[in-house]
């Protein structure tokens, strides 16, 4: 599908999608309820020749084709879509709980400096990194900003994601936070995918504000969150904790004010630098996002909670970094991992989840269901959606990407090619390829 032209590939009718040769349906393989840990990270639950029924909506029916196509609901649905899948693969739609989609020009200048050397920090000193990204969204009106974020939507959508969690972080003023957040929600109205939105005001110290940083942690908490929170623009505040950015002094401070207007936390931490996480969990963060620099303490500590390890390794092989995250080390520790695209101008232009699969499998050694686990189930309990969304199970909320490959473990292996077919949004049916017939 060309991103832009939305609405004449949508179709609201109950859909039945039959011949799955695989669906993983992604359904709770544990007693104690939580996020994936350990082995539960390769428990697909698999079914083959494989059916979903979605109405209204929802997931009604989920099982083999055969009993599908006997299921008396199917009989009496009037028009229902029905979809030959043709022995394909079918998965819950990628949740990607780590976006900055609120953004205007890509950093080309950036880019050339560090492929002639220069690091993501020397290029922030040096008055290039997030910072120079400020000005064209102050500049820009709501409308300018909120095509961009749709834009983004939409290509993260060809690539199978139907959930989207979307930060703010480069206006860095009352206004212009408020501005990107409004965005975010006039994009996410103009899309049938999920969105959830993030406060991101500590980003970085903008120039009015340097050497007074503490004054622009004030603004942050006495008023973008406060009013961000008073007219229900988003359900997250997050922070960028780390060197050259804000300290975990200053993330408690955020955290606190973010708690007193009832809205849940999360932050970019140990992207450059060891940060200790301890004095930040007594703030229940959805998620820890980066975690390059983790301390073996805390992941000891990650271990025992629900608080989930986003990695983002698309920001590594940007980068041009050696290192990435230690997903094994921290999977192996009994620590709930989701993956995300960390999608950005300045360290991860990508919006494609199949992509940071592959990465995590070729350069975390993540096995392929353990990657699809963390792009979904685990990615849901990132952003607290794990009711509704992250696995296909009756009463599940309708999201569904459908993959022109006949074995799962083909998503990361076919790296940087666009494999998915189509998307169920919301029960919504998006198509991307013009092989896929719907009748
Ligand atoms: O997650 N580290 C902070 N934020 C982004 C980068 C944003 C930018 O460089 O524009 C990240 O990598
Ligand atoms: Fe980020």
């Amino acid at each position: 599908m060309s991103s832009a032209s939305k609405a004449g590939s949508q179709i609201h009718r109950p859909v039945l999608l039959i011949n799955i040769g695989q669906l993983l349906t992604l359904r709770q393989p544990n007693e104690h309820g939580g996020p994936r840990r350990g082995r539960e990270l390769r428990e697909l639950g698999l079914i083959e020749d494989a059916a979903v029924l979605c109405q209204g909506g929802k997931v009604v029916f989920v099982g083999k084709s055969r009993d599908a196509l006997r299921d008396p609901r199917k009989k009496q649905l009037k028009q229902v879509i029905e979809i030959d899948c043709k022995s394909q693969v079918v998965l819950p739609g990628f949740v990607d709980s780590h976006t900055h989609p609120a953004f205007i020009c890509p950093r080309l200048g950036d880019f050339e400096q560090r492929i002639s050397g220069a690091t993501y920090e020397e290029i922030a000193q040096a008055g290039g990194g997030i910072r120079s990204s400020v000005e064209a969204v102050r500049q820009a009106s709501r409308t300018e900003l909120s095509e961009m974020i749709l834009a983004g939507f939409k290509q993260m959508n060809e690539q199978g994601t139907t959930t989207v969690e979307a930060k703010s972080g480069y206006g860095l003023t009352v206004e212009s936070e408020l501005k990107s957040l409004a965005a975010i929600r006039d994009a996410a109205a103009n899309w049938p995918g999920t969105v959830v939105s993030t406060l991101l005001g500590a980003h970085a110290v903008p120039r009015e504000y340097q050497g007074r940083s503490s004054s622009y942690v004030d603004l942050v908490c006495t008023e973008m969150i406060p009013q961000a929170a008073r007219q229900k623009l988003v359900q997250f505040v997050d922070v960028f904790t780390d060197r050259g950015a804000f300290s975990v002094k200053d993330t408690e401070t955020i955290f606190q004010a973010a708690a007193d207007s009832g809205l849940g936390v999360r932050a970019h931490v140990c992207q450059l630098s060891e940060i200790a996480l301890e004095p930040l969990l007594r703030f229940d963060p959805a998620s820890f996002d980066h975690l390059d620099h983790v301390h073996d303490q805390d992941i000891a500590k990650l271990a025992r909670g629900n608080t989930i390890a986003t990695l983002v390794p698309g920001a590594n092989y940007f980068l041009g970094l050696e290192k990435f995250p230690p997903a094994r080390k921290l999977i192996d520790a009994g620590v709930p991992v989701a993956l995300a695209t960390d999608y950005n101008p300045g360290s991860s232009p990508t919006p494609s989840m199949p992509f940071v699969l592959s990465l995590a499998c070729t350069q975390m050694k993540m096995l392929p269901a353990e990657a699809i686990v963390a792009a979904t189930i685990n990615g849901a309990w990132a952003l607290r959606l794990e009711k509704r969304k992250g696995s296909i199970e009756a009463g599940k909320d309708a999201d569904l990407a459908v993959f022109e490959v006949e074995d799962y473990r083909e998503l990361p292996y076919w790296f940087a090619s666009s494999r998915c077919a189509f998307t169920v949004l919301n029960g919504w049916v998006m198509t991307n390829a013009s092989s896929t017939e719907v009748k």
